[in-house]
């Protein structure tokens, strides 16, 4: 069964498998911004890094931007990523992971995932890093945070940048930390179906406060905005920029959806488990998690794993409930073809027609996702 047999659905015509949480308090607050002087990048940006800050990121530095891609690109440049430099990143992955770096003319290693989680392998990583290799990327996928503390080992010791793509990972914790508060570079995703979301938006957390004025430069063409504003006018740019601002329309959505955040975190929690409760005892089934008390689960994504996957879709589909794979292994698409001839991806290869994304989110109820597992509980 490919996804053109199977069209997204409206959510006039049953559960669809993402939906955008906007609280009923953005209302005001946006409206408060459009009768406003500051549309774009203002004093509500501030604000909102400062609460995403304290809320996520410790002693870690917080830049926002127009969008996560934004703060992946921004990240690998404050890395000091090069044209004809080699990086490590993970094969399966929402494609903004990677993309940045065809950009800039890095060269990628693809390494493979642990089944388990989906997430890179540790051992893959191992096997794939030389002397040449400038930074380790792990992306959180469905929001259970990577094997940090074993990356970081290998980061150490090559002595290069670990850069989390924290984009499912808002609220996940490792080894009792925030995800956003440990490595050298974390970045979050605010786009319509993240845990919260500024229409699109992203954010980078970052260790080195000398990298500070350089990435709010490079979020603004390379000008710096400070300087501009108190009417120094001669500004060089000797950097090229980009323009990877939030705007105040944004972040006035992003400061809001903030204070409800324990809430929706909390429910995509609780639908993960009534999922996993009842899924996981049946023999056809595995769910896609680690319970090695390390980690909490920002629960994004609900991910099963069946040798059943087209038929648990075909039956869901007719009982108007939404599913899908939502990310796609890298290594298929031409873009990054010149990165993988030759390479194989045993564990990739497994799972590559056996995953499945369940209806996650604020709209989903507690009944609704026992129906939900029910249903395919019943099937198999
Ligand atoms: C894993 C991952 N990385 C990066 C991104 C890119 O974030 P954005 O859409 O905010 O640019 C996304 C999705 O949106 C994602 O799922």
């Amino acid at each position: 069964m490919s996804f053109k047999e199977l069209p997204l659905m409206e959510p006039k015509d049953g559960t669809v498998l993402f939906y955008p949480y906007i609280s009923k308090s953005s209302f005001a607050e946006v409206k408060k911004v459009l009768s406003g002087r500051w549309i774009g990048q203002g004093p509500l940006v501030n604000k909102f890094e400062k609460k995403f800050k304290n809320m996520f990121a410790g002693k870690n530095h917080c830049i926002a931007t127009g969008s996560g891609t934004d703060a992946l690109h921004l990240a690998y440049i404050l890395a000091g990523l090069k044209k004809g430099d080699e990086v490590i990143a993970p094969v399966y992955t929402c494609t903004a992971t990677n993309i940045p770096f065809l950009y800039m003319g890095v060269n990628i290693k693809f390494a493979d995932i642990d089944i388990e989680t989906m997430n890179i392998s540790v051992d893959s990583v191992k096997k794939l890093l030389t002397k040449k290799t400038k930074a380790i990327i792990c992306m959180h996928y469905g929001g259970l945070p990577c094997d940090l503390n074993e990356l970081q080992v290998l980061a150490n010791k090559y002595k290069i940048p670990l850069i989390e793509d924290a984009a499912h990972a808002i609220g996940a914790t490792y080894k009792k930390k925030s995800i956003g508060s440990i490595s050298d570079f974390t970045m979050f995703s605010f786009q319509a179906i993240k845990h919260i979301t500024t229409g699109d938006g992203g954010m980078l957390c970052f260790k080195n406060k000398k990298l500070i004025e350089k990435a709010k430069r490079i979020r603004w063409f390379g000008i710096s905005r400070e300087d501009k504003q108190k009417g120094i006018w001669e500004n060089d740019i000797s950097e090229v920029g980009y323009k990877y601002q939030m705007t105040d329309l944004g972040a006035s959505l992003g400061y809001t959806a903030l204070k409800e955040f324990q809430k929706l975190l909390s429910h995509r929690q609780k639908i993960f488990k009534i999922y996993k409760d009842i899924l996981s005892r049946n023999p056809n089934i595995f769910c896609v998690d680690k319970n090695d008390g390390n980690r909490t689960h920002a629960s994004w994504l609900f991910t099963l794993l069946s040798e059943e996957k087209d038929r648990i879709q075909k039956r869901l589909r007719e009982k108007k409930i939404e599913s899908n794979q939502v990310h796609f292994r890298n290594d298929k698409y031409s873009i990054f073809k010149k990165f993988v001839r030759g390479k194989s991806f045993p564990n990739m290869d497994y799972v590559e027609d056996k995953y499945l994304v369940l209806p996650n989110h604020h709209k989903i109820s507690e009944n609704k996702a026992k129906y939900i597992a029910q249903t395919i509980d019943n099937l198999l």
